[in-house]
């Protein structure tokens, strides 16, 4: 089997950006709940294992750096009693953790607490100058899951973009300790984070995401975030205009992190169009170098993808 095109999402599975593999995984309400897989660049399935100790919780996403594949087994559980058609639901009982599974070997995965919590998406995971794993991305309380979970599934009143207040946390874990540490990096709210894929398990120095509304601001738009700094930068696309995710494209001559372009699909429901909007990395906030109008609406807010020809 091979893959007739290169993938570029980097949620779900994930191409190492140096080895050219496909890193990926199943997961299920029932044993084995997680299985890892790797799949070489010419699409052979070379690595399968299934990951001890996970449990029956919603796994989006996942992360991988230098020495490790990242887990997610935090708070949204499998519930057969949650009747909507997507069978999980928050869970103040179930003990959230992040996992590390060692790449370079068989060893055993082992499993940090985490205090309640759930990311769908992270935005990246590298290990820091003190040997330190780092996962960054938005993170749902209670709260923020429970709305946007109205929106997902068409519950009557839901909200009218899918992000009811995920905000950006990074992670920082002692592989030598029990527990992670969580700080909390900006107060809007955001989903969708995407970087440069060339920085895939490294630190990078910048991210993106979508700005939705919500927690005392009206603001929408592309957000661009500088970890040297610390700084962000938002690109407004307009009252009303949900972006979906903005995906970096590298440019062919590309010399730095943010060289060079961000693609994304604005919805305008005013008139039922949307436009696809490319998006200078560097001049962030300058006018799109290009819109593209498309005769009809793409929902906003959503996920994106890039195939080069
Ligand atoms: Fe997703």
């Amino acid at each position: 089997m091979g893959f007739p095109v290169r993938l570029h999402r980097r949620q779900a599975s994930k191409e190492d950006p140096i080895t050219g593999e496909l890193h990926f995984f199943a997961y299920s309400p029932f044993a084995p709940h997680l299985t890892y897989y790797i799949a070489s660049a010419d699409g052979e399935i070379r690595h399968q294992r299934v990951v001890d100790g996970a449990g029956p919780s919603l796994m989006h996403d996942f992360g991988l750096t230098a020495n490790y594949v990242v887990w997610l087994d935090m708070s949204v559980v499998f519930d057969h009693a949650e009747t909507s058609g997507i069978p999980y639901r928050w869970s103040d009982s179930y003990a959230p953790r992040i996992g590390l599974l060692p790449r370079s070997d068989n060893g055993p995965v082992r499993w940090y607490e985490v205090d309640p919590g759930a990311l769908l998406h992270v935005s990246n995971t590298y290990e820091d100058d003190d040997g330190r794993v780092v996962v960054e991305g938005p993170r749902f309380d209670r709260s923020a899951w429970e709305t946007s979970w109205k929106w997902w599934i068409g519950a009557p009143g839901h909200p009218t973009n899918p992000n009811g207040g995920a905000l950006q946390y990074r992670y920082a874990i002692d592989p030598t300790g029990t527990r992670a540490r969580e700080d909390l990096l900006d107060d809007l709210i955001t989903d969708f984070p995407t970087i440069n894929g060339d920085y895939l398990g490294r630190r990078n120095r910048y991210s993106y995401a979508v700005a939705f509304p919500g927690s005392g601001h009206d603001r929408i738009g592309i957000i661009k975030y500088d970890n040297d700094t610390g700084a962000r930068v938002l690109a407004s696309t307009g009252p009303g205009r949900v972006p979906g995710e903005a995906v970096f494209v590298s440019a062919a001559d590309a010399t730095a992190e943010d060289d060079d372009y961000l693609l994304t699909l604005v919805g305008d429901p005013a008139t039922a169009t949307s436009e696809l909007l490319i998006l200078d990395a560097r001049d962030f906030t300058a006018d799109p170098l290009a819109a593209v109008r498309l005769p009809r609406r793409v929902p906003g807010g959503t996920h994106g993808s890039w195939i080069a020809d």
